[in-house]
């Protein structure tokens, strides 16, 4: 099968031959139509290549977290999932590299993070959810906002971001966007109330001077814990500050009666089909950034590397 990966820890991905995996005792085999991009599949490439994960590694490392696709064939056992079903999800990590999704097929546990696709989407659309809108739903779960409050949102018109815009206004929370010049117009179509641009720096006065009162929750997508400390300083009292990387400092926040979060996110079938269900009831969609044939995934991964996201990006295998 074709598949893009790396053949050593020190290469770069490319396209390769690869022999088709065959699916064991409950797991299925999904031909894949697409897979999404997310900066997670060139970080633990990276991290596998710095001999930083826990988790061994093989190679060639196929690169890839999520797909969507049809179920081609069935492991002994396998009840859930019957042949040509479309399903969307991710397969298993372990090993990294070994079930890579940027792959004309893959293997995926039935009882693992595997859904029906929704039926409101093309199958190449639903491959851009997986990663992102699960961790956007479940952020906004851990954020436990309601309607009316103001959510403060870094890194806006990303991948995740698009997904928590969606969510949280279509769930009537009030979206303050920092972006990096995706404008008032584009983030408004998603439903932000409120677009702020980070290009010349920090904008937390302005966004002090526009709400005096705080904001009830910052989700930050982007910041380092310097800059996560500045935009969480507008957070008010009882409030909860999330980052996706690592960069908030829970006890300094506690200290001002913040919560702060540095958040995980935990895959599972149940989220997938609950997420399947918001889209499928139309409160999120994908904001499409590109689509890319197999053969040019290697660009699209220079390109997440190099920021520049402008929603999701999927790779059509
Ligand atoms: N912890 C978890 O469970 C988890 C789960 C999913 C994702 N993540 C991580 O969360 C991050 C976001 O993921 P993603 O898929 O949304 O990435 P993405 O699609 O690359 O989007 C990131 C967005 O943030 C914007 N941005 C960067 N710096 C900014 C700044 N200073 N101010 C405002 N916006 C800024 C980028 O704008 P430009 O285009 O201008 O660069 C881009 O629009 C990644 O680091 C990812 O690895 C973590």
């Amino acid at each position: 099968m074709r598949a893009v990966a790396v053949a050593k820890p020190a290469g770069e991905p490319q396209l390769m031959r690869l022999p088709v995996p065959e699916p064991g005792p409950g797991e299925v085999l999904i031909k894949v139509v697409a897979a999404g991009l997310n900066p997670l599949d060139w970080k633990l490439a990276d991290r596998a290549r710095r001999g930083e994960t826990a988790d061994e590694a093989v190679y060639p490392l196929i690169y890839g977290v999520d797909f969507a696709g049809k179920v081609a064939a069935l492991g002994p056992g396998v009840t859930r999932f019957a042949e040509g079903d479309p399903v969307f999800g991710q397969p298993k990590r372990v090993p990294v590299g070994a079930y890579g999704t940027y792959a004309e097929y893959v293997i995926a546990a039935e009882d693992g993070v595997l859904a029906a696709a929704p039926e409101s989407l093309p199958l190449p659309l639903a491959a851009a959810l997986p990663t992102a809108g699960l961790t956007a739903m479940s952020m906004l779960d851990a954020a436990g906002l309601v309607a009316g409050q103001t959510l403060l949102l870094v890194g806006a018109a990303g991948g995740v971001g698009s997904f928590v815009t969606q969510l949280a206004a279509a769930h009537d929370v009030r979206v303050v966007a920092v972006t990096r010049g995706v404008g008032e117009h584009e983030m408004g179509e998603l439903g932000a109330a409120d677009t702020v641009d980070a290009r010349s720096g920090l904008p937390v006065d302005e966004l002090r001077e526009a709400y005096p009162e705080g904001v009830d929750a910052l989700i930050d997508l982007a910041s380092d814990p310097e800059r996560f400390a500045a935009y969480a300083e507008l957070v008010a009292d009882g409030g909860v500050a999330v980052s996706t990387i690592g960069a908030a400092d829970p006890d300094a926040l506690a200290r001002r009666g913040v919560e702060g979060v540095n958040f995980v996110v935990s895959p599972s079938a149940e989220l997938l089909a609950r997420l399947a269900a918001e889209v499928d009831a139309g409160r999120a969609t994908v904001r499409l950034g590109a689509q890319v044939p197999l053969a040019d995934a290697p660009d699209a991964v220079a390109r997440s590397r190099a920021g520049k996201a402008r929603g999701k990006t999927v790779i059509l295998v």
